[in-house]
């Protein structure tokens, strides 16, 4: 079992990453209690009780983040994930992620761009009987929701809730809460576009996988990796265009 003041030291450790990865994880609430040993007991954790002494200061942002992820103990990979696997299969990239991954001073080529495009529109399913706008309160809920799918390091108990949109941690959506600003705001989505069955499609594809519009974009595939399903997404989608919702009204 890990010590107490080591759990401490990892939270920290945890966090830390969580800034350098770019800001927009929802924050962990930190339970040292639901910290559990290691599934996989081929591969044990790392011993977390006398970690190396390192300077943090002197070491680039890339080789801190792995001594966090890899050497640290800060993170238990092998701990169970959401969508089945654990945190070291997240590591495994997928097609879209490695044609997307650049060397130092590369810039994505019209290949690979086209490549991440048809990759992202083929994943696209849309429901039966066309993209139709669910319920905004719903949705509401949804889009201010960071729960569920973390990995590796006080991953949420997901017994007791469905995992959310994140949307607030990259986008401002309504007046009346703040969220983030890696990506475009989006108050008034609805008011200024209106609802046509275009911009219906146009942004059903983006949260269904963003790849497609906007190759190697941040935007987490939520319909492509079963983050969010077709009500969720469509409950999300009435919050942008309803015009009772509070991201058209003020
Ligand atoms: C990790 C950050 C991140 C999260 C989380 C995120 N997005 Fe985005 N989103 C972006 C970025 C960045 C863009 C702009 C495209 C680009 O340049 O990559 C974007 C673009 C969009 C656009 C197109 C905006 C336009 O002006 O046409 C929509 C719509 C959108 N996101 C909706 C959502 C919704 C709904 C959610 C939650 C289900 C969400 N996003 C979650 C980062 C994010």
């Amino acid at each position: 079992m890990l010590k107490k003041t080591s759990i401490a030291a990892a939270v920290a450790a945890a966090s830390a990453l969580i800034l350098i990865a770019g800001g927009c994880a929802a924050t962990s609430t930190g339970k040292a209690e639901t910290a559990k040993p290691a599934q996989d007991t081929a591969k044990p954790a790392p011993d977390t009780a006398k970690p190396k002494a390192v300077d943090y200061t002197a070491m680039t942002p890339t080789a801190l983040a792995e001594y966090l992820i890899f050497e640290s103990g800060s993170y238990d990979l092998n701990q169970p994930t959401q969508e089945g696997t654990n945190g070291r299969a997240r590591l495994t990239q997928d097609e879209i992620q490695k044609a997307c991954t650049l060397k130092k001073s590369e810039e994505l080529s019209d290949k690979a761009r086209e490549k991440v495009m048809a990759l992202a529109a083929a994943s696209i399913r849309y429901p039966e009987g066309g993209i139709k706008l669910g319920d905004w309160k719903k949705g509401r809920q949804l889009a201010w929701s960071g729960f569920g799918f973390r990995t590796a390091h006080n991953p949420d108990k997901h017994g007791p809730g469905e995992a959310g949109g994140n949307c607030y941690n990259c986008h401002q959506l309504a007046t009346d809460r703040t969220g983030g600003t890696i990506g475009p705001s989006l108050t008034d989505y609805g008011k200024i576009r209106g609802s046509s069955p275009e911009m219906l499609k146009y942004t059903y594809d983006i949260i269904y996988n963003a790849n497609a519009t906007f190759p190697c974009t941040n935007m987490p595939r939520n319909g492509a990796n079963g983050i969010l399903n077709d009500a969720q997404i469509a409950d999300i989608m009435a919050y942008l265009f309803d015009p009772e919702s509070p991201v058209n009204k003020h």
